[in-house]
């Protein structure tokens, strides 16, 4: 789908800048938001393209870098590490051949640290893509990402 028909499905509101930011990342391939499509959101809400960047830099669920069709995103934030949160990245580096920042040589998982996802009662916790996992141990790991290469086979 072309970016204008992403954009046409919201009202050209600056409240949803969130939102759209959201859905464009989403229907790249690659999981992110290349400066071409940031002017084009700031020129659709007629707001100024600094203050699109500037929400784009805060949350760490947006990249300007392409990455893999699914994004591994692994809380590091105390709650979580003091619950095996660096169990859970190693693991995820030893199934997926990569170190975080890192994305496999496939293209399918790119693997990232995040500081919070919101979850902080049931850690450790990891997002793929728009999806969240709790109470994360090796071997709920294993079972996750061995669903996903089915799905992408
Ligand atoms: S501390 Fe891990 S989700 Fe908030």
């Amino acid at each position: 789908m072309h970016i204008d028909k992403v954009l046409a499905q919201f009202p050209k509101t600056p409240d949803r800048l969130l939102e759209i930011l959201l859905a464009v990342q989403g229907h790249h391939p690659q999981q992110y938001l290349p400066e071409d499509d940031l002017r084009k959101i700031a020129s659709y809400l007629d707001i100024p393209e600094s203050r699109v960047c500037g929400v784009v830099s805060f949350y760490t669920f947006f990249s300007t870098v392409p990455r893999g069709r699914h994004v591994i995103q692994v809380c590091e934030n105390i709650p979580c590490h003091v619950n095996g949160a660096a169990s859970i990245i190693t693991t995820l580096g030893e199934l997926l051949g990569v170190k975080p920042g890192e994305t496999t040589e496939d293209g399918q998982f790119t693997l990232e640290t995040a500081s919070c996802l919101g979850c902080c009662d049931e850690p450790p916790v990891m997002r793929i893509n728009d999806k969240v996992y709790h109470h994360l141990t090796p071997d709920k790991i294993k079972a996750i990402i061995s669903e996903y290469r089915e799905v992408t086979a």
